[in-house]
């Protein structure tokens, strides 16, 4: 194996520089080290972006989807639509609510939920439908145009989980944005990090003024508030069993440096993006992810034809490693997992889609820091590997 540390090119690695070491260390110098003024911009900073109403700053997205789905009140026994094809937290969060998720099969080219396929879902079941719960994944948008309109025909809210999501634009608004909430991760790998954090956005009122208290334990007035006005810290009620979800200030003020460079980030992502897809465009061997001029490009999933090479999946990602080249599988759909497929009694073609799309797909570096001869190797390693596995009966 080539895991020679000057060669090697890791599968993901952070941008950050100065800013984000000259923030930690003021706040470090403030005395104030849990949610204050920094979260406080972080959130003016990512509404001011974003154009949403309210930016609620949270310590992950998983926190800040359960705190969406408990302030939309979701009850238990009910259902929420959503994909398989997603990381766990976003199906988790619907079991911390006592409810049940009720898979939704993906489009083949986008991976992301099928609107069809929610139609025909809501058709099916008599339960409750307390939620839509789409993913962006890799940063490509979802047809948020069809899955609004079945969210106003059914009168069922909408959940963004916008983890991958950041900064994608569609129809003249933020991925984020559509929804009842929308949730962002700045967790390592994401398109802006904090290291973990995540951002809950929404216009509802409520809905933010629930998710305030209930990501601090349900208190009814935030830290920040309580040190810093002339009421005593001391006198507080606590009005809900809320959560432990703040985002502290260490994390917030990477955040602010993080969202000052998400621009010029994601462009720097968007040219390695069309350096793959045109390298690769005469790879029919290679099925190469949809472009959008808007996606944030947070991951970058290619999918292998196994009609035309006779490699495995598995193979050629042990390949590319031996070649120096880290890759990572986005993702094994819930519904294979343990937990879920014993819980629901789920088979593995029940979802093709994702079932098939999971077994040919490797996800490439992409990744503001990585060069361009970094590009150029990854390249060459996906090409050498192809040409040597192409089945030669076609050509
Ligand atoms: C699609 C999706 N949703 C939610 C999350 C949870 O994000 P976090 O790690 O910030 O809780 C992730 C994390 O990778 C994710 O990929």
């Amino acid at each position: 194996m080539n895991r020679n540390i000057k060669t090697y090119i890791p599968f993901s690695r952070p941008h950050l520089g100065r800013e984000e070491e000259e923030a930690v260390t003021e706040v470090l110098k403030s005395g104030w080290l849990t949610t204050g003024q920094a979260a406080k911009r972080f959130e003016a900073d990512f509404a001011g972006c974003t154009g949403a109403r309210y930016a609620l700053s949270v310590n992950s997205a998983t926190a800040g989807l359960h705190l969406s789905l408990e302030a939309i009140g979701v009850p238990p026994g009910s259902y929420v639509l959503t994909t398989p094809y997603t990381f766990t937290a976003t199906s988790e969060v619907i079991r911390y609510m006592g409810a049940d998720p009720l898979f939704v099969d993906i489009e083949e080219d986008t991976y992301n939920i099928n609107p069809n396929n929610i139609e025909a879902r809501i058709r099916e079941n008599g339960r409750k439908m307390a939620a839509i719960l789409p993913v962006h994944i890799a940063g490509l948008p979802c047809n948020m145009k069809s899955i609004m309109e079945i969210s106003r025909l059914h009168g069922i809210p909408v959940v963004e989980d916008a983890a991958h999501a950041f900064p994608v634009r569609l129809l003249g608004r933020y991925a984020g944005t559509f929804g009842a909430t929308g949730v962002f991760s700045f967790y390592a790998n994401k398109t802006i990090t904090t290291g973990e954090g995540g951002m809950v956005v929404t216009d509802n009122e409520e809905i933010a003024a629930r998710i305030k208290v209930m990501r601090l334990h349900g208190i009814d007035r935030e830290s920040w508030d309580r040190y810093t006005t002339e009421n005593p810290a001391w006198a507080y009620d606590v009005v809900a069993p809320g959560y432990k979800y703040n985002m502290p200030d260490i994390t917030a003020a990477i955040g602010v440096r993080q969202l000052e460079k998400a621009f010029p980030m994601r462009d720097r992502r968007r040219d390695i993006a069309l350096k793959y897809l045109n390298a690769f465009s005469g790879c029919n061997y290679l099925k190469l992810p949809v472009y959008d001029d808007e996606h944030a490009w947070h991951l970058f999933m290619i999918r292998l034809d196994g009609e035309r090479l006779s490699i495995s999946r598995d193979e050629f990602i042990r390949k590319l490693n031996n070649l120096g080249v880290g890759t990572s599988v986005h993702y094994i759909p819930l519904h294979l997992m343990t937990y879920y497929r014993t819980r629901y009694d789920l088979k593995p073609e029940q979802f093709p889609v994702s079932l098939n799309n999971y077994l040919n797909s490797l996800s490439l570096p992409i990744y503001p820091d990585l060069t361009d001869e970094e590009v150029d190797k990854i390249i060459q390693s996906v090409k050498s590997i192809g040409i040597l596995h192409y089945k030669r009966a076609l050509m």
